[in-house]
């Protein structure tokens, strides 16, 4: 017989546990799903779109005292997931956390990215990070598992093949321009991200430092073993609503005298990605290039309209042989491989549940 399970949703009336819901409803493995909600709205009103599931919120207190619930998801803010991660782990619960909370390996990083102590280091200390494609063993067989943050993810995907060359320069500083959907800010009313100030406009933030780029630093060296990794992230919401675009500008070696190309990067990419456990999400576009030097040939980049509603990350390549530049062009929809699609990776793992079960989408576009 199918193996099935019951998963609680804390925070079910946001984006990203709205999107959980959504994913869940048509995963065979889920028996039965409980998304919570404070407030009065009911389901059907604040998820409009799933008004034909039956899913009801209850309060996070029922979802505590409910007995047969196999994994929570927590769609909350750090300091309420570090609350909620506690309760659910002792009562043998499996935690997939989709915030801040738990992504870093110790306190002192923590602090660096979020100026205040983390007031459960022993449980930060003992979570394993979500990146399914690059932790495989310590999600597997940990009950705390911290979903990685949406643009970390999308940078470690872009710079993973490189950390293995001996070309690219991870002794020089990493740039990185990515631009978000307006989902990336949550369902909290902004006066900045209502439409009149979002429609043809851009917003740029956190221009003094992203908490990504130290978590991005972290998991370059844990997972690469790239020693002082320096990544300058620049961020913006654009006038869409879900999605990261993300543009990456990395140095080569002064002292590599072998010669670099487009093609070649391709080659290096899809060789990293060709493992069974890397390469059932990530998409290396290896277009040819039409047209002569200054023809705008888009195709042979990812764009945001080719993932948006799958759990995919497209990756595109060029190399400046002036500059000697590498550039890296990745994209993912940040509710989906950002958050929920990653999120549910990882349960799949844990469960032993198919790898792509209730993510198998393909671009609309
Ligand atoms: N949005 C993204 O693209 C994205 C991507 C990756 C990771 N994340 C992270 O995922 C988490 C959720 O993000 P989101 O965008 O889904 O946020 P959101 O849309 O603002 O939703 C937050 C949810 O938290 C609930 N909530 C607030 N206070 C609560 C409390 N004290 N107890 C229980 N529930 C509470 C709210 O529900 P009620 O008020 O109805 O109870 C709401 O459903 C955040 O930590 C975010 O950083 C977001």
């Amino acid at each position: 017989m199918m193996k099935k399970i019951n998963v609680g949703i804390v925070g079910g009336s946001g984006f990203t546990g709205g999107e959980l819901c959504r994913l869940l409803l048509k995963h065979k493995n889920i028996q039965k799903i409980y998304p919570t909600s404070r407030s009065e709205q009911s389901f059907k009103r604040t998820h409009s779109g799933l008004a034909n599931s039956n899913l009801e919120f209850i309060d996070v207190d029922t979802l505590i005292l409910k007995k047969k619930i196999d994994v929570v998801f927590l769609c909350t803010k750090s300091s309420q997931s570090i609350e909620y991660a506690e309760i659910f782990l002792k009562k043998k619960i499996t935690v997939i956390d989709l915030s801040g909370a738990f992504r870093f390996n110790n306190s002192k990083n923590y602090f660096k990215a979020y100026g205040s102590e983390h007031s459960k280091k022993k449980l930060l200390e003992s979570s394993a990070y979500g990146a399914t494609e690059f932790n495989n063993k310590a999600i597997k067989k940990n009950s705390l598992i911290a979903n990685p943050g949406c643009y970390a993810l999308c940078a470690l995907f872009s710079l993973a093949p490189l950390t293995k060359s001996k070309f690219a320069d991870f002794g020089k500083i990493i740039k990185i321009h990515a631009i978000n959907g307006t989902t990336g800010a949550g369902t909290s009313l902004r006066q900045e991200i209502t439409h009149k100030n979002v429609m043809e406009n851009m917003l740029a933030y956190n221009g003094s430092g992203h908490r990504h780029a130290p978590e991005i630093e972290e998991k370059l060296l844990s997972f690469f073993n790239i020693k002082n990794a320096s990544i300058d992230l620049n961020t913006a919401h654009g006038n869409f609503r879900r999605g990261i675009f993300m543009q990456i500008s990395i140095e080569t070696k002064k002292n590599y005298n072998k010669k670099i190309s487009r093609k070649f990067l391709i080659k290096e990419f899809k060789n990293f990605y060709k493992s069974k456990i890397l390469n059932n999400f990530i998409f290396i576009n290896d277009l040819e290039k039409t047209g002569d030097k200054n023809f705008k040939d888009y195709k042979i980049y990812p764009q945001l309209s080719n993932v948006v509603g799958t759990n995919n990350c497209n990756i595109g390549l060029d190399y400046d042989e002036d500059k000697k530049i590498i550039k890296v062009i990745s994209v993912m929809d940040n509710l989906i491989k950002g958050a929920a699609g990653s999120a549910i990776q990882n349960m799949n793992l844990k469960f032993d549940f198919n790898p792509t079960e209730g993510l198998d989408t393909l671009g609309i576009f």
